[in-house]
Parts: C-alpha cells; structure tokens; sequence
C-alpha cells in the first residue's frame, strides 16, 4: 500500500487483464466518446457509457455484475440532472462585465465529459436509501439560492456605479429530476465542475495549451490575463455557492480541494522532490508522482464524493465508503490519463498527444521504464530537453522496455484494489453497488477534460 493509499501489488491478481484488449478497447471506447456531441438518452447499452459497461465486464473479469433489470448506464440514471448542469453553472457565472461573462462562460460552452459531476450525482443517489442522520449545524430553513448577506451589501463594487453582477447571477435555478438527489447536492455537483474548470484555465496557462475540449483553449482565445482571472473569478463563484450550503464540514473538505489543487500542480513542475539533474530512480520517486496524482486529480473527486455522502447526512461507514471510493478511483483515473498520452494516437484523442513529455513530465509509463533503465535518470533530470530525448523515450520498443504493460499493470491493480478491497465496505444493500460497475467503467475510457 503507497503513502496514499492506493494498493500497488505486483502479484497476478483474481482479475485478469488481457493488455492488448484494454488497448483495444480504450482505443474504441475513445472514438465512440469523441464522436457523441451531448449526452443522449439512448437504448440501454448503446451509449458510449453502456457499451463502455459492457467491455469492462468483459475485461474485468472478477467485477460484479448489475441485477438483471437494473441499468448500469450513469447517463441514464442521472441524466437528467446533468442536462440542467451547464445551465446552471451559467448562472453561477453570471457577471454584467461582458467580457469577463464571456471568458469565464468559455468553456462551458464546449462539451466536457463532466465526469465529476456526475460521480457526485451517482454518489448522492446511491447513498440516498441509507437511513439519513441529524445534524446539527444544517437544519436552517434556508435554500441554497439564499446568501447569508443582503443582497445590497454582495452586490456593493461601488454604489454610484452600476453593479457588475448580471440579471442570470440572480435568477433562481432549475432543479428538477430524482428526489433522491437533495438540491444541495446538486449544486455540490456544479461547485465540482467550477472548481475543475478554474483550474482548467489555470493549467492551460501553465501548460502553453492550444486547444482545449476540441477548439482554442482560453489562453490562445483571450490571452494569458484574462484566463488566469477567469479562472479566479470561477474559483469566487463556486467560493459564494460553497457558503450557500451552509455546511462547514463540506466548506471546508472543498476549500481543502482547492489548495490540493495547487500543491498537486506545485509538485509536478519538479519529477523528483530534490529535482536533481541526474536523478536515481528509487521507491520514492513513484510514492512522489503517486502523491502528486492524488493531489491534483484524486482530491477533487475523493473530497467531493465525501461531501456528497455528507451533505445527505449517510452514516460514517459510508461517508468513508464513498471517499475510499472516490479517491481509488481518482487514482485510477489519472493513471489511465497518463497512460492514454503514450498509447492512443493525436486522431482518436482529438487533441495532441504526447503532451506529457513534451511539458518534461514523467508520468507512469516513464517511471516504469526508468525504474529498469537507469540510464534513462539523467533524461527525466533535463526534462526531456535534449534534441532525440522524447522520441527514445516515446517509443517502447526502442528503449527496450514494455511501458504500457507496466502501466496497464497499474491500472489493472488501482481497479482491482477498487473493486475488491473497497467494494466489501458498501452495506450489503446499498444501490451504489449495481452502479459500481459503470463508475468502475468510468475510469477504463474517460480523459479528464
Ligand atoms: C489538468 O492536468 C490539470 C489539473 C487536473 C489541475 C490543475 C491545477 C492547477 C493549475 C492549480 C490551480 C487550481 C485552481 C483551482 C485554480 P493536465 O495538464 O495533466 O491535463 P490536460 O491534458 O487536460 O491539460
Ligand atoms: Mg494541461
């Protein structure tokens, strides 16, 4: 077990993988999301979702099945509420100052996979028939559009001057859909897309980017300063929606988020911790990169998925249920990412692919290969700078190493940690467990966007 929690077993586990499959089948998997333009209600298992369900049974050979008659698709379970999504983070977005209203509505308006939201909804109506529990601290009749505030003294920027806060920042939401789902977590689903898409502007900065979900990223369309304020001005309106749940617990669980956010991104512009120019590869090194990837991708979903438990007021087994749950899978995820960026190519992806090693990055598949190549440390101490470093270390077959298979090793044990040790603490009768599957799918075939 690594410092953060994830099982890293080198033994063949019960599960077995066959490598080129799970290849195969990202790759296919890929496609068919890259070509979906929303997310439609289709038949069940002809989504991406469903057939994605599918092949990870196939592929996961010990995950568990769903009860005949119970869909495992997570986009026609909470469907609904994710059409409502984007609206309404619209309207948490709202400014009266055009252009800063434009910037920071930006990448709302290209499709992004929304995966956390949707992990928050899963997580919020799968915890719903557990016996909710009082609190203390939260019993106060108020909603979450009502600001602890008067609204004059929110909106006081200068009292001679118009205010800078449109008419769609004020409007009442729509919140319908399951019942089972409470409108605070709803919002706690919103509040993790603005959290993740100000850090999306923030790192697009960092990362040069040019593109983004398919068209110019913020950076390129607007330039540097104004994607960096955008992403602050996210970061108050998901701060402002956060008070609202007028839940300090919560508060203070996805404030956490945010610093994690930036520490996971502090520790990536180094490889190693004493970022040494001819760096040994050492146990350390992957406890590293490992605490990075949690820090930057699992916090967001581990914190959010506890918070949603939370915020439904589920018992403690399974509050620390849902945040085992969500940080393996973050990891998961990540991972997955990680090894996407050496094994799919710029056309199935939709946007350019080896972007790791170009930023100096060594992810997985590199640490693994570093770790019986030491020749390779002297590379991930310049960052890949040298003319001829990224293609030797690109190509598994010319440095000798089977990256992938390393990497898929890795996934394969992340999931299979997920779904053999964490699955045992859900209450035997607790609906999340059909859902396990597809969330578990999640992981094999979405890239973070
Ligand atoms: C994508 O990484 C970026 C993140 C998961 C987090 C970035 C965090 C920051 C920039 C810190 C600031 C945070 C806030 C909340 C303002 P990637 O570059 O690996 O993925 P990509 O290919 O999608 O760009
Ligand atoms: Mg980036």
């Amino acid at each position: 077990m690594s410092a953060s929690g994830l099982i890293l077993s080198s033994r063949p586990t019960a599960t077995s993988v066959c490598t080129q499959c799970l290849r195969d089948d990202l790759r296919l998997t890929q496609v068919a999301l890259q070509s979906r333009k929303y997310h439609p209600t289709r038949r069940r298992d002809a989504s991406p979702f469903g057939s994605a369900v599918s092949a990870a049974q196939t592929i996961f050979k010990g995950m568990p099945k769903a009860p005949a008659g119970i869909s495992v698709d997570p986009l026609r379970i909470v469907g609904k509420e994710l059409k409502f999504l984007t609206k309404n983070i619209r309207q948490l977005l709202g400014s009266g100052h055009p252009a800063l209203d434009k910037v920071a509505k930006y990448y709302t308006h290209s499709e992004g996979k929304h995966m956390r939201p949707l992990l928050v909804l899963l997580m919020s109506q799968a915890t719903a028939l557990d016996p909710r529990k009082h609190h203390t601290y939260t019993d106060k009749p108020a909603t979450v559009d009502d600001s602890f505030t008067a609204q004059t003294i929110l909106d006081d920027a200068n009292p001679e001057m118009n205010p800078l806060v449109s008419k769609s920042a004020e409007s009442k939401y729509d919140f319908s859909g399951d019942e089972n789902i409470l409108p605070s977590q709803r919002r706690l689903a919103e509040i993790t897309e603005l959290i993740h898409t100000a850090s999306l502007l923030h790192d697009d900065v960092i990362d040069n980017a040019v593109t983004r979900r398919a068209n110019s990223s913020a950076n390129l369309a607007f330039g540097n300063k104004m994607a960096v304020l955008a992403g602050d001005f996210l970061l108050g309106r998901a701060s402002v929606a956060l008070a609202r749940l007028r839940d300090p617990e919560v508060t203070e669980l996805m404030a956490t988020v945010i610093a994690n956010l930036v520490e996971g991104e502090f520790m990536q512009l180094k490889n190693t911790a004493q970022d040494e120019s001819k760096p040994a590869y050492t146990d350390e090194t992957l406890s590293y990169y490992l605490q990075k990837t949690y820090l930057k991708t699992a916090s967001l979903i581990s914190k959010s998925c506890r918070s949603a438990a939370v915020l439904g007021r589920s018992a403690p087994e399974v509050i620390e249920a849902s945040y085992a749950y969500g940080r393996n899978l973050g990891l998961a995820f990540q991972l997955v990412d990680d090894m996407l960026d050496y094994t799919v190519t710029e056309a199935e992806m939709g946007k350019p692919v080896g972007a790791d090693l170009e930023l100096g990055l060594a992810t997985a598949p590199l640490l693994f290969a570093w770790k019986s190549n030491p020749e390779l440390g002297p590379l991930v101490g310049r960052k890949f700078r040298q003319e001829g470093d990224v293609q030797r270390v690109s190509d598994p077959c010319s440095n000798g190493t089977h990256n992938t298979d390393y990497h898929t090793r890795l996934v394969r044990s992340s999931t299979a940690a997920m779904v053999s040790s964490r699955l045992a603490l859900w209450p035997r009768n607790t609906p999340i467990r059909p859902l396990l599957p597809s969330v578990i799918s999640l992981t094999a075939m979405l890239r973070p966007v």
